[in-house]
């Protein structure tokens, strides 16, 4: 089996199924032994080998080599899945798979444009914020034949992100049925993102729910003995188009609401701005580590350290000494933040200079933030733009 390194990973979403979970979405998906299978992504052919006849596509080089010798009756083609997918007439009994989780920042080049123009093509706009496996799932529907069967292991992301949502759509006006699977304890051991299960069949219909089932454990789950919550259209979007809002429970539900109509008790959104977080665009450029804020003569006033992410955070409170302890470790934590009242120093006008020469101006959240990079005028014009409170 290939050796993943951390590059293959986030620019290609290459992470490998389980066996027992792939073997769960097969079972699922195939219904007689003479339906076809398509996995467009199909890695090393975890997939591919539970079934025959199966169809894999996949772009690298290394793993079509090791899907044949792990599933040598497989059709397998080394190519781009829209590639592939624009030209061919075959049509699938059902797909399976673990499409590539690309963020938006490295899913790009022709790959993606081709990517968005098909899924636009069916009817599916897809922001710019976008991951690879967003069109993946949509493109994948449409290869398949009337009646046909789809189960992919999806990013939790499915249930909070708003570039998920014409996904969804898409998904409920073509199939019968639509399942998502929740899972609490992460598929992925050594990835800090979550990853559910999309279960849909019935191609050519479409369904006015969604059907939501919550796992704690994979291993200890199957489909058949799951738990489905019927989430009708209209109260997926009243829940703000999140399905991880029906997460909670019906009578952790009842309970809030019950807290919330007694006298004396309001929302703290509505004494409070709760808002927490900001967007900075390019977090690894805007971090800097304190050994760097030094090297680079950026005086204090212009940086304030920050909670970068929430795994830094301690149990309990953070306090002084724990900001003290992460600057000892010389953590990337340091954020640049510059207001339009600051008058430059050289020293940040270097580090300017650099984020110019690394093109930081020209990634999606710092050209889409308003007021906007204006690097023609040799150093960011900075701005407290594009920080985001
Ligand atoms: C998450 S892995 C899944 C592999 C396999 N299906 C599994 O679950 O074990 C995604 C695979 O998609 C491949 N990939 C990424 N972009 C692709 C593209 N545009 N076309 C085809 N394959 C692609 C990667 O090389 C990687 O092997």
């Amino acid at each position: 089996m290939k050796v993943i390194s951390l590059e293959d990973r986030k620019q290609f979403g290459r992470v490998f199924t389980p066996r027992a979970i792939a073997r769960m979405l097969v079972v699922w998906a195939i219904r007689r032994d003479q339906d076809v299978l398509l996995d467009p992504a199909c890695g090393d052919g975890e997939f591919l080998a539970l079934h025959h006849p199966s169809v894999g596509v996949e772009l690298d080089s290394d793993c079509v080599a090791s899907s044949h010798i792990r599933a040598p009756k497989a059709s397998i083609y080394h190519s781009d899945f829209f590639q592939w997918a624009s030209t061919t007439t075959a049509r699938f009994d059902a797909a399976a798979g673990n499409p590539p989780f690309i963020r938006y920042q490295r899913f790009s080049g022709k790959t993606r444009l081709l990517a968005l123009d098909l899924a636009n093509k069916l009817g599916v706009r897809l922001s710019g914020l976008a991951s690879s496996w967003a069109p993946f799932l949509v493109v994948t529907g449409a290869l398949l034949k009337p009646g046909g069967r789809m189960a992919f292991v999806v990013p939790a992301e499915i249930g909070h992100a708003p570039y998920s949502i014409p996904v969804i759509q898409y998904l409920c006006s073509h199939f019968e049925l639509v399942r998502v699977v929740a899972v609490r304890k992460s598929i992925f051991s050594d990835l800090s993102e979550g990853a559910w299960l999309l279960l849909a069949d019935g191609y050519g219909g479409a369904a006015k729910r969604i059907e939501l089932a919550i796992c704690d454990d994979l291993s200890e789950c199957r489909f058949d003995e799951m738990a489905w919550k019927p989430i009708s259209l209209t109260s997926w979007e009243d829940a703000g188009f999140r399905l991880r809002k029906f997460l909670i429970s019906d009578e952790g539900l009842s309970l809030y609401r019950s807290i919330c109509s007694r006298e004396g008790v309001s929302r703290l959104g509505d004494l409070a701005n709760t808002g927490i977080g900001y967007v900075s665009g390019a977090n690894d450029y805007f971090h800097l580590k304190p050994s760097e804020v030094k090297r680079y003569g950026i005086p204090n006033r212009f940086v304030v350290p920050a909670i970068r992410r929430s795994r830094q955070l301690p149990v309990g409170s953070v306090s002084t000494e724990v900001v003290d302890q992460w600057i000892v470790s010389d953590l990337p934590i340091m954020l640049l933040r510059l207001t339009r009242a600051q008058r430059l120093t050289s020293g940040v006008k270097s580090y300017l200079n650099i984020g110019i020469a690394r093109n930081v101006q020209s990634r999606y959240k710092c050209r889409n933030r308003d007021p906007r990079w204006f690097p023609a005028r040799r150093y960011l014009s900075y701005t407290s733009s594009h920080i985001r409170i």
